[in-house]
Parts: C-alpha cells; structure tokens; sequence
C-alpha cells in the first residue's frame, strides 16, 4: 500500500474533518468546513494529508508565523497506525517548517491523552515543563 503525503486542497476539507472525527482528535471551535478552508487560503501548504488508495488517512498541520514553527492536528486513521505514518508526517512538517526557515518547532499535546503523550514522548522532540498554555475563544467577522 503506498501512502503519499500532499498538501490539502479546499476539496480535502470534508474528509480531513471525518479523519479527525474517526482519529479521535480533541474536537475544537474551529473544526468546521469554514476554518479548514481558512487555513489553507492563508497558507497553502499548512495543511499536510497522508493519501492512501483515495482515503485521507493522516494529517498534520504545519503552521509557520515567521517566529516559531508550530505543529498541530497530528492525526493518523485508527487502521494504519502503529507503522510509522504519525512519525512521517511529523517528520515531513518539520522538514516544510526548515525549509520556510523555522528554527524552532513547538507542538501542542493533550497531556492527559496517554496516546498522545506516548508518540511523543518515544519521539526526539523535548517536553517542555516550565511553560503553561493560555488560550481564549473570540469572536471573528463573518
Ligand atoms: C498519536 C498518533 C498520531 C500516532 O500515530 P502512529 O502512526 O500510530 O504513530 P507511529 O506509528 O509513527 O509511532 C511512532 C512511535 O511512537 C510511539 N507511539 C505511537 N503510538 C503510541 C501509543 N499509543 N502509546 C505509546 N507509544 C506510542 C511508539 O514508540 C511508536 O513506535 P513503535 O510503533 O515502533 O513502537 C495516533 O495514535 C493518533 O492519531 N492518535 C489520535 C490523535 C492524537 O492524539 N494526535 C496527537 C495530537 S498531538
């Protein structure tokens, strides 16, 4: 089975929110057609899919603000996990955030999500324990 790793398209977006839903990912306020849609027209290559045989099978999220490079919505389908995939596609993120210049990378994880913390942990990314994240829902213009 072979796995190509693309950026998303707008067309991608329907599947990209089932793979999220069928992964398990930690559901947010912008896990809708509109925000994906957001993401890509801000930055074309953000959003990284695994394709396989036609199926949406990962996704990571690549986000670069010109400061930090910033991983999230690593995800891979429940059938092809533990081969490697989570691990390409962090890999294929950083390699995209190097070559736009990033020299630091950060990732957000749910750290009461065994899983989670499992694939990074076993990873060659450092946890960082002396920083605490804030964060706040707002309004955006329709
Ligand atoms: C976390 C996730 C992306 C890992 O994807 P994956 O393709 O299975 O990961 P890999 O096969 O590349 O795993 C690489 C290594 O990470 C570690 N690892 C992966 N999943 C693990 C788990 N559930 N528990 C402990 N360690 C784990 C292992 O060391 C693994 O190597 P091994 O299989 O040779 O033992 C996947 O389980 C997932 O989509 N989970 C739900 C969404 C999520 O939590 N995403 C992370 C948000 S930051």
């Amino acid at each position: 089975m072979t796995i190509q790793i693309r950026a998303a398209t707008p067309k991608d977006a329907t599947a990209v929110l089932s793979l999220w839903r069928e992964a398990e990912t930690h559901p947010t306020t912008t896990d809708d057609i509109d925000s994906v849609g957001r993401l890509i027209a801000h930055d074309p290559a953000a959003l990284l899919v695994a394709e396989s045989e036609g199926r949406l099978v990962g996704s990571v999220i690549a986000g670069w603000d010109g400061w930090r490079g910033s991983i999230y919505r690593l995800a891979v389908s429940p059938s092809e996990r533990r081969r490697g995939l989570g691990r390409t596609l962090v890999d294929e993120a950083a390699r995209h955030l190097g070559s736009l210049g990033a020299a630091r990378l950060q990732a957000v994880v749910v750290s009461d999500d065994r899983r989670a913390m499992g694939f990074w942990l076993e990873s060659e990314w450092d946890q960082q324990h002396d920083r605490t994240r804030f964060v706040r829902n707002q309004a955006t213009p329709a």
